[in-house]
Order: C-alpha cells, then sequence, then structure tokens
C-alpha cells in the first residue's frame, strides 16, 4: 500500500501528508475496521472538529457537551455499520467487536461505537502526525537522518527518538482519585489533571543532553504513547506503520528535503503537536 501511495509522487511541492502520512494510517485503520476507506474524507473532518477544540478545560460542563455534539455524526455513521454487522458478521474487528461476549455478556451498540470512533480517531490522526514529526527531526538534522539511511536497522531506534522529540500526543489527562501532593504542589482529590508528555520527553533527568536528536539512544524510555493501564493499544501498530513508510521512503527517493519551510502548515489542535501540509521536493 505504501508503494502504492508513492507511486503516485514525484519532484517539488509534493504535500507527504496528502500524499502518504494521511491516506496510509487512515486506510488501514479503516480495512482493520471495516469501514470503507474510501469514506476517509469524511473521517477527516470529523477528526478534525473532534480536534480543533479551543475549549481546554476539562472541568467545565461546556467542554462534554462541546465534544458530545462534534462525535454525532461519527457515531450515527459507526452505528449503521455496527447494525449492519448485528444483522451479517463480515473478516473484520466490527463483526468482532459485535460477537465479542466475556460470561455470556456482550458488548452493546453505545459501546462498540465508543470504542471504534476512538480505534478510528486515535488510528490515523496520530500516526499522519508522526511521519510529519519524522520529517521535520531528519530536516532539522541531516546527519542523524544521513545516519538512519545509510543504517536502515536504527529505523526504530529512529522512530522512538522521533516520537520523543516531536511528541504527537502533548499531554494526556487522568482525574486524581486522592488528595495528592506533586513536587510540592498539593491537588485535591476528582480534579482533572494533565500530565505533559512532551516534558516528561525532554527530562533532563531521564535523557541525557535531551534537545539533541539522536537515533541511536539507548535506553529511550520516551512517552509518547503514554504510561500506565491506559497506554496506546495502538502502539505496535503505529510503529510498524512508520517502520514500513520511512523505510519505503528512504529507498525510494535518494533526496528528501522540505521544499519551502515557510510553506509547511502545523495542524492547531490543542495538546497535538504535527503538520498539516508538509511540501517535499524529493529525487528518485
Ligand atoms: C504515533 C502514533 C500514536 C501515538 C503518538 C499515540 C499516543 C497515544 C497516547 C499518548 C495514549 C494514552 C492516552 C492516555 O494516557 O490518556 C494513547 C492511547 C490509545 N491509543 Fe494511541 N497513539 C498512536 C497511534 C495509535 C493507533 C494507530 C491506534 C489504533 C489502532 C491507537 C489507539 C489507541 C487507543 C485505543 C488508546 C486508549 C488505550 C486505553 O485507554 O487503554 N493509537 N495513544
Amino acid at each position: 500500500m505504501t508503494n502504492e501511495l508513492l507511486d503516485d509522487i514525484d519532484g517539488t511541492g509534493v504535500d507527504l501528508v496528502e500524499s502518504l502520512a494521511y491516506p496510509l494510517p487512515v486506510i488501514v485503520i479503516a480495512e482493520m475496521l471495516g469501514v470503507p476507506a474510501s469514506d476517509r474524507g469524511l473521517f477527516r473532518k470529523w477528526a478534525d472538529d473532534l480536534l480543533t477544540s479551543q475549549n481546554m478545560d476539562f472541568n467545565d460542563p461546556k467542554f462534554v457537551e462541546e465534544a458530545k455534539e462534534k462525535v454525532r455524526d461519527l457515531d450515527a455513521y459507526l452505528l449503521e455499520h455496527i447494525v449492519a454487522r448485528r444483522k451479517q458478521g463480515r473478516d473484520d474487528l466490527l463483526s468482532k467487536l459485535v460477537e465479542a461476549e466475556i460470561d455470556g455478556e456482550g458488548l452493546d451498540d453505545g459501546e462498540i461505537t465508543n470504542f471504534s470512533r476512538l480505534l478510528l480517531v486515535a488510528g490515523h490522526i496520530t500516526t499522519t502526525m508522526l511521519l510529519g514529526n519524522a520529517m521535520l527531526c531528519f530536516h532539522d538534522n541531516p546527519e542523524a537522518a544521513a545516519d538512519v539511511r545509510a543504517n536502515p536497522t536504527l529505523l526504530p531506534s529512529a522512530v522512538e527518538e522521533i516520537l520523543r522529540v516531536r511528541s504527537p500526543f502533548l499531554f494526556s489527562a487522568r482525574i486524581t482519585a486522592v488528595d495528592t501532593e506533586l513536587a510540592g504542589t498539593p491537588i485535591p482529590a476528582n480534579k482533572m489533571v494533565a500530565p505533559w508528555l512532551l516534558s516528561a520527553n525532554h527530562d533532563e533527568r531521564q535523557f541525557p543532553d535531551p534537545e539533541r536528536f539522536d537515533p541511536h539512544r539507548d535506553p529511550n524510555r520516551q512517552s509518547g504513547f503514554g504510561h500506565g493501564i491506559h497506554f496506546c493499544l495502538g502502539a505496535p501498530l503505529a510503529r510498524l506503520e512508520a517502520r514500513v513508510a520511512l523505510a519505503a521512503l528512504l529507498n525510494r527517493f535518494s533526496d528528501i528535503e522540505i521544499a519551502d519551510p515557510a510553506a509547511v502548515v502545523y495542524r492547531e489542535s490543542p495538546g497535538m503537536y504535527g503538520v498539516k501540509v508538509l511540501p517535499l521536493e524529493v529525487r528518485r
């Protein structure tokens, strides 16, 4: 699939997001779930609407109301597919979710809608950002990029370093279960807090010379996929997609440059870090 997408690109002004970083992960997750990948224009609009909320006050009831409103159409779309799978299963994840049972208890439509929405949204935007961020890291660090190109076995650790230096998800969110204290700051129970993954990833107590992009970094306990019981379910898929896509890009093009750094457009979603438009100059 990556090779097919790359077949269409050559020359100057190629937008990496449009031609590879967006379609690749969205086609993969849509096919896994069992919704038509050709509807990806719709997924993009819904995901963008959902992720561009300017109100990030989790403790504000309006935040929840707004979020519910924003997922209405996406949820209705998913529910249609779920209802169809209840009538007739296929070989896809939606059918498996419909059939799944533990001790005779299955998931209801609302639960499957919630989970498949999370998979569909989390399953593509993030990897899109990771691929764009990879190009930014390589652009800023040409020597390290040349090193990776010369030693493709470095790709897996380069991907970890990209996730550390330019983490697609800047922070996560938790509710305190009890009164607690963090680095001398008291936090009452039942408050929403936002632990910064990017900050953890640049903590000099954990990463010597944290601003340096080093694809050899070992150990690299980066927190780009979160931490603890909610650690990213899609991490192995995201890592695989990044390795496949970056290997194919490096293989196919002897030269990859950001055509015009001023033309790069960044995503304006609070808490997310990545590009929306990334014009490249590539040479086969
Ligand atoms: C580079 C790509 C990705 C990044 C940086 C990323 C990042 C994250 C982070 C930081 C969390 C934890 C959120 C929290 O602690 O509150 C998370 C959770 C999650 N991610 Fe990813 N993700 C990526 C790709 C994916 C993919 C491809 C999928 C699906 C196929 C996916 C599905 C999920 C799910 C379902 C959760 C929730 C897990 C749970 O709550 O137990 N992610 N991701």
